[in-house]
């Protein structure tokens, strides 16, 4: 089908030599526009290949004369993120507690930085919402009731020594004694007193028992929960009128609270190294969320 192109006239572009049913392709030359480009994508892949991160090595790839990396290029984002936003971190250490709601800018800061501190540090335990984990041991943090009290200060010393937890020696501290297992109490003065922390929820209970629970409660159980059973922040010790349960507020549950007493454990944050201005805007932002006071 091919054969070789003799007979071409001058000015006419040379061919290639090749015919198809009396087509011949052409040999243009390349447009000298298009061509130069070419080269200098060649050279410039050079230069970039010597420059940047470029070939694939068996664990990363050649890392280039500049030093250039991703990573580094977000870390020194970051950086200057975060110098950025220092002098509102030092306003927020430097302004005493009780006026930062004074100052709607600063209060917003602190309540989104708080809001990112709680996400990272806090949702496992209390809940992505701050809602607790029913019958786990970690309050709700949306409510009102509060075991060791919910002004800024209150909430700022529980964040910054934690409760019950041996690395901080300022950490909140109190210890409810197991009175089942200790043989403080029988089984049967566990179940009347249990009878009776029922009846402060008015929940079904067995009116026989009540009044021995009653008086088991205002030898053993007062001195914490104070008399009328409404708790005391002085030791954590929870309001048990309120129906707002830490364990649980059903017979079985508060069976074994009594009998082997709870040991609710918080870190201290400081001692995990989280800086003052961390602790107050996540306290600000556990404040803001509605149970502040
Ligand atoms: C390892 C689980 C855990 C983590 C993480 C945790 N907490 Fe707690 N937190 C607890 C427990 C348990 C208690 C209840 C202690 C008790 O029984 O008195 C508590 C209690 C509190 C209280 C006291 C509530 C009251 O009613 O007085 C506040 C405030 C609090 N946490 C805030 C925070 C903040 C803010 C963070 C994150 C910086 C955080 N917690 C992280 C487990 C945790
Ligand atoms: C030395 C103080 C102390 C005494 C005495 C004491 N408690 Fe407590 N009680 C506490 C503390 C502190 C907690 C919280 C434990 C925790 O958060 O892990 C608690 C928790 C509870 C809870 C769990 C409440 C909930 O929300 O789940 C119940 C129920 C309870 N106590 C009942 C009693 C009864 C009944 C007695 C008497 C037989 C008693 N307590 C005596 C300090 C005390």
């Amino acid at each position: 089908m091919s054969a070789k192109q003799t007979n071409r006239k001058p000015g006419e572009v040379e061919t290639t030599g090749h015919v198809w049913d009396g087509i011949e392709e052409l040999n243009n030359p390349l447009p000298k526009w298009w061509l130069y480009i070419f080269y200098i994508t060649i050279v410039f892949s050079i230069v970039y290949a010597i420059l940047y991160p470029a070939w694939p090595m068996l664990t990363r790839a050649t890392p280039g004369l500049l030093g250039y990396s991703t990573r580094g290029a977000l870390a020194a984002e970051m950086e200057r993120f975060d110098a950025q936003q220092q002098p509102m971190r030092d306003k927020l250490v430097a302004t005493p507690l009780d006026q930062v709601q004074n100052d709607p800018e600063l209060l917003q800061f602190a309540q989104d930085a708080g809001a990112a501190v709680f996400r990272t540090n806090c949702a496992q335990c209390h809940g992505s919402g701050a809602a607790g984990v029913q019958a786990g041991g970690f309050p709700n943090l949306l409510d009102d009731d509060w075991l060791w009290g919910g002004t800024l200060d209150d909430i700022v010393t529980t964040v910054t020594h934690g409760v019950r937890n041996t690395d901080d020696p300022d950490a909140r501290y109190s210890q409810m004694p197991a009175f089942g297992k200790d043989g403080l109490l029988t089984p049967e003065q566990v179940g009347a007193v249990v009878q009776y922390v029922m009846s402060f929820s008015n929940a079904a209970t067995d009116p026989g028992l009540v009044d021995e629970g009653k008086q088991i409660f205002a030898d053993n159980c007062a001195a914490c929960h104070g008399e009328d059973g409404k708790g005391d922040r002085a030791q954590g010790a929870p309001n048990l009128t309120d129906a707002i349960w830490l364990y649980g507020g059903d017979q079985a549950t508060l069976t074994n609270t009594v009998t082997n007493a709870r040991f609710g454990v918080m870190p201290s944050w400081s001692m995990r190294g989280m800086s003052e201005s961390d602790i107050r805007a996540v306290a600000l932002y556990v404040h803001g969320l509605g149970g502040g006071e």
